[in-house]
């Protein structure tokens, strides 16, 4: 595993954008991570896009996960959101960016679709992750198995809490989500870990020096061969 501290969250994307950039020249399959943590990043490669000619035209992209009951067109469904922030403003095509139907009248059959899906377009080339409070990557909550493909989960107080800045009232917030499973993210073939701010240092300890466990479900990122973990100095404090 690859542990890089940078100053702030703005190197953080730098130093995301010149991984992931290789990547993207190979018109790689890239796992795409909602939430505050990537925004930066996504910016960076947006810019790239723009002023450096990097094209996205050959490449496809999974999401991690979508909340339940919200159609894409909310603008908080995570389908939504990435277009929002990411995929609208590079040249990767609509229809080869997917995430799991949050709408589907049969949740299971859903996450099995979704599992299938990666599995038959050839799985994830580099997949990013954020880090919950909680260590939680995906919607994988504490005490997930560490087995587990895409699945029904339903949402720790904590995250709804957490969440509840992109609505109007925590009320509003879906409390469970589709997601994919610590072992869906584990067959990425490399993985970006980020974690940027103070209310991340717990988390980001627990998952790099930790022990592994699965009530720390990042924790999993210890047994993958090809980690890289960037953070800024505010998220390394406890390291
Ligand atoms: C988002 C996701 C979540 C977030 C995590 C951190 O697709 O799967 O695990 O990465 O909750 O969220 P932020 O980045 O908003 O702090």
């Amino acid at each position: 595993m690859e542990i890089v501290i940078r100053p702030n969250a703005e190197e953080v994307a730098t130093t995301a954008a010149d991984i992931l950039e290789g990547y993207v020249r190979d018109g790689a399959t890239l796992g795409l991570a909602t939430g505050s943590t990537p925004t930066p990043t996504y910016r960076e490669l947006i810019r790239r896009h723009r002023e450096e000619g990097l094209s996205f035209a050959e490449c496809r992209a999974f999401l991690l996960d979508e909340y339940i009951g919200l159609p894409r067109e909310h603008e908080q469904s995570y389908y939504a959101t990435i277009r929002r922030e990411f995929t609208s403003h590079i040249d990767i095509d609509d229809s080869a960016v997917r995430s799991p139907d949050g709408t589907h009248p049969d949740p299971e059959a859903a996450c099995r679709d979704y599992e299938e899906l990666l599995v038959s377009e050839g799985g994830v080339d580099i997949q990013i992750l954020g880090v919950g409070a909680n260590g939680h990557i995906a919607f994988n909550e504490p005490g997930n198995s560490f087995d587990s493909l895409t699945h029904v989960q339903d949402l720790h107080p904590r995250t709804v809490a957490d969440n509840a800045r992109f609505f109007e009232r925590e009320e509003d917030v879906p409390r469970r989500a589709l997601t994919q499973g610590l072992g869906t993210i584990m067959r990425a073939r490399h993985l970006l870990v980020l974690a940027t701010g103070e209310a991340k240092a717990e988390a980001v300890e627990a998952i790099v020096r930790g022990e592994v466990s699965e009530q720390w479900p990042g924790s999993i990122i210890q047994r993958h061969d090809k980690v890289d973990v960037i953070v800024d100095r505010a998220a390394a404090a406890r390291l």
